[in-house]
This record gives C-alpha cells, sequence and structure tokens, in this order.
C-alpha cells in the first residue's frame, strides 16, 4: 500500500528560524528573572558562573538542540521521541526518554500562558490608570493579589479580570501556532522582537535619564542602583547553589532543555547553517538579557525606593519585581500611562513569542506520529491544554505554579539537556556529530568545542544532578518545605504530572505500533 508523503513545513529562511529561535529565548526570564537572580546571588560575581555555564551548557546545548533537530527532521520526525529513535534506532527505550521533550514544554506552557495574560491585563490597565492612584508596595501587592482573585472573599468576583485576560492570551497563541511556522510563528516574531527591543530601549533611556529623583537621599541614584545590581560579591562563588542558579538561567532563558529548538530545528534541510545562527540566537538573547534586563527594572525601583526596600522585594519573589514594583516606578514619571504600557507590553511580546514555542513539540507530535494534519492537531493541543491550565489558574492560592515550574521547568530541563548530550557525543559519536553540526555551516565551531561537548558538558549536567539529588532529593519528595494546607494540592498535582506522562508514553507505543504496521 502506498503512504501519502507528507510535505513538510519549512522555514522561509535562515533569518525566520534565527527570529523565532530568538523570540523563543528572549522572554520574562531575562527582564524578570535574570535581573532578580543577579540581584540575590552576588552580583557581578554571579556572571562568572552565569558566562561559564553559558560557554559550557548554554552554546554547545544550542548546537546539540539545532543539530539533532534538523537531523530528525531528515527522518520526518520533529519532537524528541522520534529524533532520539532516529539518532539510536537499536535502542527499544531511548523514543521513552524522548518523551520529556513534549512533557517539558507542555507543562511550562500551561503556567508560563498565565503569567504572560498578566502583563496584558497590566499594559490595559496602565492605559486606564487602574493602578495610577495606588503609591506603596503594600497597596500594590494587595492590588495583584486581588486581580489574581487570592484576597479573602474575593476569589469569584477578582478572578473574572484575570480569567478574561488569560483568555485572550490562550486565544492568541493558538491563533499563531494555528497558521503554522512560516504564517504564524515567523510572522509574529518578525515584527513582535523589533517592537520589544524598541519598547526595551525607549525604558532604558527613561530609567538611564531619571537621575536622583529625590534630592534628599543622594545616594539613591542610577549609578548606585547599576552598583547595587552589578558590584560583585566575591565570596558567594563558594556556594554550590549559586552555580545551580547559574546554570538554571542559561537554561530558562535560551530555551535548552527544552525540546522547544529540536521542534524548530526539524523544519530546517542539511544545506541550512546551524552554527552561526545557533551562535546569533544565543548572542541576541544575550544583548536582550544582560543589556536590556539588567538595566532597567533594578536601578529604577532602586532609585525610587532605595537599598533597604530593594532588598525586600528582590527576595520577596522573581515576579513582584515586574508587577508589584515597576507600577509604582512608572507612576512617578510623567507620562506614566504610556511607560506602564510600554513596559507590560514588552512583557506580553516577550512572553508570546516564547510560549507559542512552546506549544510547538505537543501539536508536531499528533502531526508527526499520528498523521493528523496541523489544524486538527491545534485544536485538539488547544482544547487539552486549556483543560490543563485551569489548576494553574484556580489553584494558584496553595503553589501550584511554583511546583510545575520545579518539574516541567527545571529539574525535567537538566535531565533532558544531559540525555541529549549523551546521545550527541556517545551515541551519534563526536566524528559523526561534528560532520553534521558542520553540514551547511558559514562558521567553523572552535575545535576546542569537541572536548567541551563529549566530556565538559555531560559532565557539568551530571553533577549537577548528582548535588541535587544528594541535597534536595528527600525533602522534596516528603514535601518538607510545603505548608501543610498546600499538601493534598501538590500531591495531586504531581500525580497529576505523573498521570500526563504516561500518556505521553503511550500515545509514543502506540505511535510506533502504528508506524510498524504501516510499514509491514
Ligand atoms: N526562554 C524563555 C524565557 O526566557 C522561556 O522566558
Amino acid at each position: 500500500m502506498k503512504t501519502k508523503i507528507k510535505k513538510r513545513q519549512r522555514w522561509s529562511s535562515n533569518l525566520g528560524i534565527i527570529l523565532a529561535v530568538a523570540g523563543s529565548a528572549i522572554g520574562l526570564g531575562n527582564f524578570l528573572r535574570f535581573p532578580a537572580k543577579v540581584a540575590s546571588n552576588g552580583g557581578g560575581a554571579f556572571m562568572i558562573p552565569y558566562f561559564i555555564s553559558l560557554l559550557l551548557l548554554g552554546i554547545p546545548l544550542m548546537w546539540i538542540e539545532w543539530t539533532l533537530g534538523r537531523y530528525g527532521g531528515g527522518f520526518e520526525h520533529s519532537t524528541a521521541p522520534g529524533i532520539f529513535h532516529s539518532v539510536w534506532q537499536k535502542n527499544r527505550f531511548i523514543k521513552y526518554f524522548g518523551i520529556i521533550g513534549i512533557f517539558g514544554p507542555l507543562i511550562i506552557f500551561i503556567y508560563y500562558t498565565y503569567i504572560v495574560s498578566w502583563s496584558l491585563a497590566y499594559s490595559f490597565f496602565s492605559l486606564i490608570g487602574k493602578y495610577s492612584k495606588l503609591t506603596d508596595q503594600f497597596s500594590m501587592q494587595s492590588f495583584l493579589k486581588s486581580f489574581q482573585g487570592l484576597e479573602k472573599n474575593q476569589f469569584f468576583t477578582n478572578l473574572g479580570w484575570a480569567y478574561f485576560f488569560f483568555c485572550v492570551t490562550f486565544f492568541i497563541n493558538i491563533w499563531v501556532v494555528y497558521y503554522g511556522i512560516r504564517g504564524g510563528i515567523e510572522k509574529v516574531c518578525n515584527f513582535a522582537l523589533p517592537i520589544l527591543l524598541l519598547f526595551a530601549i525607549i525604558l532604558l533611556f527613561r530609567v538611564f535619564t531619571l537621575g536622583t529623583p529625590d534630592k534628599t537621599k543622594p545616594t539613591w541614584n542610577v549609578l548606585e542602583g547599576l552598583g547595587y545590581l552589578w558590584n560583585p560579591n566575591f565570596k558567594i562563588l563558594l556556594s554550590g547553589k549559586v552555580w545551580l542558579e547559574a546554570a538554571g538561567q542559561i537554561f530558562f532563558t535560551l530555551s535548552v532543555g527544552i525540546g522547544v529548538i529540536l521542534t524548530y530545528a526539524s523544519y530546517l534541510t542539511e544545506s541550512d547553517d546551524v552554527v552561526l545562527s545557533g551562535l546569533t540566537a544565543v548572542t541576541t538573547n544575550e544583548i536582550a538579557e544582560v543589556i536590556l534586563g539588567g538595566s532597567i527594572i533594578i536601578p529604577a525601583a532602586f532609585v525610587f525606593f532605595g537599598p533597604q526596600q530593594m532588598q525586600a522585594i528582590v527576595s520577596s519573589g522573581v515576579f513582584n519585581l515586574g508587577f508589584v514594583t515597576m507600577p509604582l516606578v512608572v507612576n512617578k514619571l510623567l507620562f506614566s500611562e504610556i511607560f506602564g504600557f510600554c513596559w507590560f507590553f514588552l512583557l506580553f511580546l516577550a512572553g508570546v513569542t516564547s510560549s507559542v514555542s512552546l506549544a510547538q513539540p505537543a501539536i508536531a507530535f499528533l502531526e508527526d506520529e499520528f498523521d493528523i494534519n496541523r489544524k486538527k492537531a491545534v485544536i485538539i493541543f488547544g482544547i487539552v491544554s486549556f483543560i490543563l491550565c485551569q489548576p494553574a489558574i484556580f489553584l494558584s492560592k496553595y503553589n501550584v505554579i511554583n511546583e510545575l515550574d520545579f518539574w516541567g521547568g527545571t529539574f525535567f530541563l537538566v535531565l533532558f539537556a544531559t540525555i541529549e548530550t549523551i546521545l550527541f557525543g556517545w551515541i551519534f559519536g563526536m566524528e559523526n556529530a561534528w560532520d553534521q553540526i558542520h553540514k551547511g555551516a558559514l562558521m567553523k565551531v572552535p575545535k576546542i568545542y569537541k572536548f567541551i561537548i563529549k566530556y565538559i558538558t555531560p559532565l557539568f549536567l551530571i553533577s549537577i544532578l548528582v548535588v541535587w539529588l544528594i541535597q534536595d532529593w528527600l525533602p522534596i519528595i516528603y514535601m518538607k518545605n510545603v505548608e501543610t494546607q498546600n499538601k493534598p494540592f501538590i500531591f495531586a498535582t504531581r500525580i497529576g504530572l505523573f498521570f500526563i506522562f504516561f500518556l505521553l508514553a503511550i500515545l509514543v507505543k502506540f505511535a510506533w505500533e502504528r508506524r510498524q504496521h504501516k510499514s509491514v
């Protein structure tokens, strides 16, 4: 029997995929997570483990994922189960390890979309002046809580707004992926990235010209604010946690170890470059992170709140900085509505270009392994993920988002990257891997990376996992640090995650049986 050969999607050009990968990478991580991590982990000293992780983990993994993705695409596979199987065909189990590359992005998508929707809501609130009268942290914090439906007895009255903006954001995501990589994702990244960078530059310029707004406090100025962020505290380098945090930030910000770049790269051909393109995406992300992300939020908050209050804000949570502090900061500026809108719309655009990439692996899996056409696959994904988003929204007061972030956005990310690196350097073999990387390449990878990819990157990753297992495994399993009232919900979340993973395993098994059936 003849089987119908599908026409694979392709990017319109190398620039198309570079912008899409940069769009996936540049997100809330650059503008919210990075400055908070720097400020709470030794300031400028944090940049030492950060840059070491970039060189030894981030850049190698970017090349590994681009190359493995393109290789798997040659076998008509766009997601990790199929790509891993193409690399190690003799191993019957390797495809099951690939499930992480669909599971991880799906779990991140579930809570990330909700947080992105807060940015959309806040940009709208800024324009209509909904929080323009609030002047202190306390009232801003309670505004955020009540928006999320977390204030006592306000669950259903206020969550309505949050739910409305969530639905709009969710719909925009699904709408973009519905039109495919060329008609949807590429188009959105083409316009969103330049606007995002423009808004960031406007805000950066505004922050740098803030001077010393409170003349009675001459040290509360921009230079001291930058110093607060960047002055190095070298003692901190002895802490294992700081190294873990730095490696974690590199994974999160570059979107590596998740599975989305494998899928994006699977739509390339062997004549397309992956070396320079991967490096360009990394460079674009790092400029957005270190220069723009590192220069807006903390110096701005510093000049208005001073070092003590800043410390309290930084340690009170990554997202508080963006949603609690920035509205207060912009409220103090002339044209506050416009600057508030710029800041939150910037976060929104950055979030959307990342979240559409997170939707991609699950959709591509349905398309490739079950021959479901794209539009149907998007609708199935839309319905299933919409249902899965509900606990993240309605149970957020029980810390369900943090739990999803830990498994989907941290632990599985490191595990997945370790598997990819071993597959690439050891199973594929470094000589073969080197040839694959350089197919269509516009530049050569420095030779030292042959050694780094084979030995250093996997060793680094395995050490991270081992240290984590030794220090944290038991307390996490026994929920030692979970508040008693949250325990049943956290336990239920874990059961839910296990169930999703198990279901994906069944789908993979079914897909392979189907494939075998078709080929006889
Ligand atoms: N890489 C994306 C971010 O930084 C997920 O937010």
